[in-house]
């Protein structure tokens, strides 16, 4: 069952002469429970996509669908609440407020919604501290954290409020390999612990082939849509085939043109 679902998206930025077009006509739905990959060259709409999929910029014309709302109609207050209720959004640059501890970060979606945290979330918290190895950590500011970490906080704050989905753009993307490779999993344990819808932006063909799905984007255009049997559940990333499911898809030459271009 799609979760989100995007219908003759557009966007552009500028006006006239100077008018980019950053999403062109993308109708697409995202899977509940499915770790989606988004890939495609510098420019090609990808981190445009998420942002509007995630209710944090307007579209110029289409509409986003969160089960029976359009979030494109919503007004700023509701839009703010499905932000914070329902969409978890992890960046590159972690975005953790630098004057508050790991655990305040991780709580503030419920602080800012003026939420008391309850038995559940409280031990959803502490199962995520622990997942993410942040267990020593909690106490300590931004600043005193590795990179891997604060993403970390970051992971556990988008995750601490149960969002129907997750969207993380490039969120390896400064970090080190090794890093990577751990915020990667932990990304990938949660679409498998927790059923998380998870979409993420990468430019890594690795990371990518451990998704359930592939899409790629050129110039504001879904140019494939590439379905793995080879997702967050199963074993061996490499014994599986790519199963095209929409377009004229050159899946594995695609992942291979951007592994070289980037
Ligand atoms: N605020 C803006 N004003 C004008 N043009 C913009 C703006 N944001 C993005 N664009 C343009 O829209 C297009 C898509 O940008 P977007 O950031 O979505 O690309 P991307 O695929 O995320 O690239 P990258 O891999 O470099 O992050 C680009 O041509 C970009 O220059
Ligand atoms: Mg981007």
């Amino acid at each position: 069952m799609a979760i989100v679902n995007l219908q003759n998206v557009s966007k552009y930025y500028g006006t006239a002469e100077t008018r980019v077009v950053a999403l062109n006509n993308v109708t697409l739905g995202i899977e509940q429970g499915e770790f989606t990959a988004i890939m495609g060259t510098s420019g090609s709409g990808k981190s445009t996509l998420m942002h509007l999929a995630a209710g944090l910029d307007s579209v110029s014309e289409g509409s986003i669908w969160y089960g029976n709302t359009d979030i494109t109609k919503l007004g700023d207050k509701s839009l703010t609440l499905l932000r914070r209720r329902n969409v978890g959004f992890v960046f590159q640059s972690f975005n953790l407020v630098p004057t508050l501890t790991a655990l305040q970060n991780i709580e503030l979606p419920f602080d800012l919604d003026g939420k008391t945290i309850d038995a559940t979330t409280r031990q959803r918290i502490n199962d995520l501290v622990n997942l993410l190895g942040l267990s020593e950590r909690i106490h300590h500011t931004p600043d005193q954290l590795s990179g891997g970490q604060q993403q970390r906080v970051a992971i556990a704050r988008a995750l601490a409020g149960s969002p129907d989905v997750i969207f993380a753009d490039e969120p390896t993307g400064n970090l080190d390999s090794h890093n990577s490779a751990e915020v990667l999993r932990i990304l990938r344990e949660a679409v498998k612990r927790y059923g998380q819808t998870l979409v993420m932006v990468t430019h890594d063909p690795a990371a990518a082939a451990t998704a359930d799905r592939i899409i790629h984007l050129r110039d504001g255009v879904v140019i494939s849509d590439v379905r793995q049997q080879n997702g967050a559940g199963a074993a061996d990333p490499a014994a599986a085939g790519a199963n095209p499911v929409a377009g004229a898809n050159p899946a594995a030459a695609g992942v291979a043109a951007d592994s070289t271009e980037k």
